[in-house]
C-alpha cells in the first residue's frame, strides 16, 4: 500500500481528535506522527481536574510512538476547532526536537481538513536545548 501523504495524516490527526478527553477547556486536539516507513501514531489531549497535569495531543502522539518502539519521525499533523489550525505549545516543541528534530508539523483547523499549514520543527524552536552536556564540577 502506498505510504500516507499529508491528508492521510491530518485526517488521522482528526479523527484522533474525537477521542480526546478535554472536560475542562473542550478544546480537542488530535495528532498523528508519520514514520519514515509509513506507520501512523496517534493521540488526543487529555485534562486533569489539576489542570497543570493537562497533556497535549502532540505529545501523547509522541510518548504512544515512542513507548511502541517507534523512532525515525518524518512528519506530524495536529487538527484542532482553530482558525489556521493549532500551534504547537512551547513544552511540545522541545519533545519535538528532541525526538522528532526533522520532522514537518501540518495543522489544520477541523472545519476546513484540507487547509494545511506546513511548519518545521527546527523553525518552530530554533536554538534548540536537546542534550544535557556533561558536567564533572
Ligand atoms: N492543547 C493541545 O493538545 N495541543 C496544542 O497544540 C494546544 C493545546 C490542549 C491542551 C489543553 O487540553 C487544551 O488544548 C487547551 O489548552
Amino acid at each position: 500500500m502506498a505510504k500516507p501523504n499529508k491528508r492521510d495524516l491530518v485526517r488521522a490527526a482528526a479523527k484522533a481528535r474525537q477521542r480526546a478527553v478535554a472536560p475542562y477547556s473542550k478544546f480537542k486536539v488530535g495528532a498523528a506522527l508519520l514514520t519514515k516507513s509509513g506507520q501512523i501514531v496517534t493521540g488526543a489531549n487529555v485534562e486533569s481536574a489539576s489542570y497543570g497535569l493537562t497533556c497535549c495531543a502532540e505529545r501523547v502522539a509522541l510518548f504512544n510512538a515512542l513507548t511502541a518502539g517507534k523512532r525515525d519521525f518524518v512528519a506530524m499533523a495536529v487538527v484542532a476547532r482553530a482558525p489556521g489550525g493549532p500551534m504547537p505549545c512551547g513544552a511540545c516543541r522541545q519533545l519535538l526536537a528532541e525526538y522528532a528534530p526533522h520532522a514537518v508539523v501540518w495543522v489544520a483547523d477541523s472545519r476546513a481538513l484540507r487547509t494545511i499549514e506546513e511548519y518545521s520543527v527546527r523553525g518552530l524552536l530554533p536554538a534548540a536545548f536537546v542534550e544535557v552536556p556533561e558536567d564533572s564540577d
